[in-house]
């Protein structure tokens, strides 16, 4: 039986490039290059499957210009942004995700993030490595303490539940918005608020888990960020999109945010160099999926999803 054309964008780990090779007429990307807009809609046509990450725009107009051949894109993510999921539908081509399988490391980079902000993590490694650590008292680097504080999080889904969990780890008081409010099994005693202005009100640490959408980008703002206790510390490790980085730079330049921890940014890669000017910030380059279990996992987990497709059942992830 001739093997399914299938096209993955990224390096994977290598178990997961064998097992596709294994089961797919794969085209690889060995030298892990980003692929430009044209490159990425030729190297789509040739192919019935493609299996990219969210470094891979397939917004409306590439869709289009893709055409006819394309079935499926099993995302090696578990957020979809990249891809407009209206275009995809209209289309006709089936999209999938990798969700669960991240959210124990997402977690544990939202707590880097918050430990990272809350205790002056980038200030005091970039002291001791530059060799300028000459000084020492009581009253140098005092951070912020989160042991007992009031940790809020926006978007209680899986990565938001877990993160919750950790947190809870530190005796943090969970508080949260979302959608619906979950049930009381799920909710562990969290407190929740059916208004994201309620949420801020008590947030301490607020940690973003939503998805980013049209309806929440810039979600967090001037005026979003104004009604954050003094002092807060704000983490995301969700997406940049749902941040307003001047909105950001202004209240941790003001002091009204104590310090951001950031995995995500509006620029990826990249970043922003106003942000990186300041010295209350703890910063990543998007790993938040990025251990050899997760990667792993989200390779399996993306192939688990090709391989139903083309037995022609439902694949397990599908949204759209
Ligand atoms: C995800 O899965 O959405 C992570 O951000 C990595 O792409």
């Amino acid at each position: 039986m001739t093997k399914p054309k299938l096209l993955i964008t990224r390096k994977l780990r290598p178990d997961v490039e064998a097992r596709a090779a294994r089961d797919y007429d794969v085209t690889f990307n060995p030298e892990d290059r980003l692929f430009t807009r044209d490159e990425l809609i030729a190297a789509c046509r040739t192919v019935d499957a493609v299996l990219p990450c969210h470094s891979e725009l397939f917004s409306a107009d590439v869709i289009a210009e893709i055409g006819a051949g394309l079935k499926i894109i099993a995302n090696h993510s578990v957020g979809t942004d990249h891809v407009d999921l209206t275009a995809a539908k209209a289309a006709g081509i089936v999209v999938t995700n990798t969700p669960d399988v991240l959210s124990d490391a997402t977690a544990e980079i939202a707590m880097l993030c918050m430990l990272g902000a809350a205790r002056r993590g980038a200030e005091g490694d970039a002291m001791v490595r530059s060799g300028q650590w000459n000084f020492w008292s009581p009253a140098f680097m005092v951070g912020r303490q989160v042991t007992s504080k009031r940790f809020g999080v926006l978007g209680m889904g899986r990565v938001g539940q877990v993160t919750a969990e950790r947190a809870r780890g530190f005796g943090m008081e969970i508080h949260y918005h979302n959608r619906r409010r979950l049930p009381e099994h799920l909710e562990k005693g969290a407190i929740y608020h059916d208004s994201l202005e309620g949420l801020l009100a008590c947030s301490d640490v607020l940690s973003l888990h939503c998805p980013s959408t049209a309806e929440n980008a810039g979600i967090i703002n001037a005026k979003t960020l104004a009604l954050l206790p003094d002092r807060a510390i704000l983490v995301n490790t969700a997406r940049g999109a749902l941040v307003d980085e001047t909105a950001l730079i202004d209240a941790l330049t003001s002091g009204k945010l104590f310090a951001a921890g950031l995995d995500v940014f509006q620029t990826e890669p990249g970043g922003n160099p106003k942000l990186a000017a300041l010295q209350n910030i703890f910063m990543l380059p998007h790993i938040g999926s990025a251990t050899e279990e997760t990667r792993d996992a989200m390779g399996y987990r993306a192939l688990d999803n090709l391989d139903a497709y083309f037995k022609g059942e439902e694949p397990h992830d599908r949204v759209a």
